[in-house]
């Protein structure tokens, strides 16, 4: 979807972070939105929306970036929200295993709702490393099963920012790429 100002064009696109609750997704875009961190857990119920606006090889980009509540409570209302998505990063917490294993039905779950997605794979809370029980092959063979780009996965800490910017700037170069 783009939209004209009057002298310059902006291009919006909508991007989702999904994943179970307390893997870390309001804190990823806490952290690539404010460059900041609340080690306060607060679930979030339903959806938040946050904007943030970049520029990509000289265009200017606004993206909206819905935080949908990993509580399986949310269910229904988080459907409507997958509309005209064309970004998601799928997150899970390399400390809990059974995060990853659900990135595979929360990618069936949007995928039933919309297609042409870019998806990316983020396994969060790498500060964490002494607790971590996700090894580096099972992310692989995660991203090789889901539709991910380039078959890659990111490894990041809203913690500490550790490649927090680069996913959201990679996830948005694929989209302008794919959306003219
Ligand atoms: P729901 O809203 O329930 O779906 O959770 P969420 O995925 O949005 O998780 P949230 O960002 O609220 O983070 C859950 C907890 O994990 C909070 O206490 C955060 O401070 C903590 N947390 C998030 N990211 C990191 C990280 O990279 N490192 C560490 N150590 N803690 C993190």
């Amino acid at each position: 979807m783009t939209s004209q100002t009057s002298s310059n064009k902006i291009y919006r696109y909508k991007i989702i972070l999904l994943g179970d609750p307390g893997v870390g997704k309001t804190s990823l875009i806490r952290r690539y939105v404010h460059n900041s961190f609340d080690t306060n857990y607060s679930s979030t119920i339903g959806v938040n929306i946050s904007s943030k606006n970049v520029v990509l090889d000289n265009k200017q980009i606004q993206f909206s970036i819905s935080d949908i509540g990993g509580n399986k409570r949310f269910a229904s209302i988080r459907k409507s929200f997958y509309k005209d998505a064309k970004g998601c990063l799928l997150v899970c917490d390399l400390t809990r295993e059974n995060t990853l294993e659900a990135l595979t039905q929360w990618q069936k779950d949007i995928a039933l709702a919309v297609t042409g997605v870019n998806y990316l794979l983020i396994a969060n809370k790498c500060d964490l490393n002494d607790q971590r029980v996700i090894s580096q092959t099972d992310l692989y063979n995660k991203s090789n099963e889901l539709d991910i780009l380039g078959h890659s996965c990111f490894i990041t800490s809203a913690k500490t920012g550790n490649k927090v910017d680069e996913v959201f700037r990679i996830l948005a170069k694929h989209i302008v790429s794919t959306n003219h």
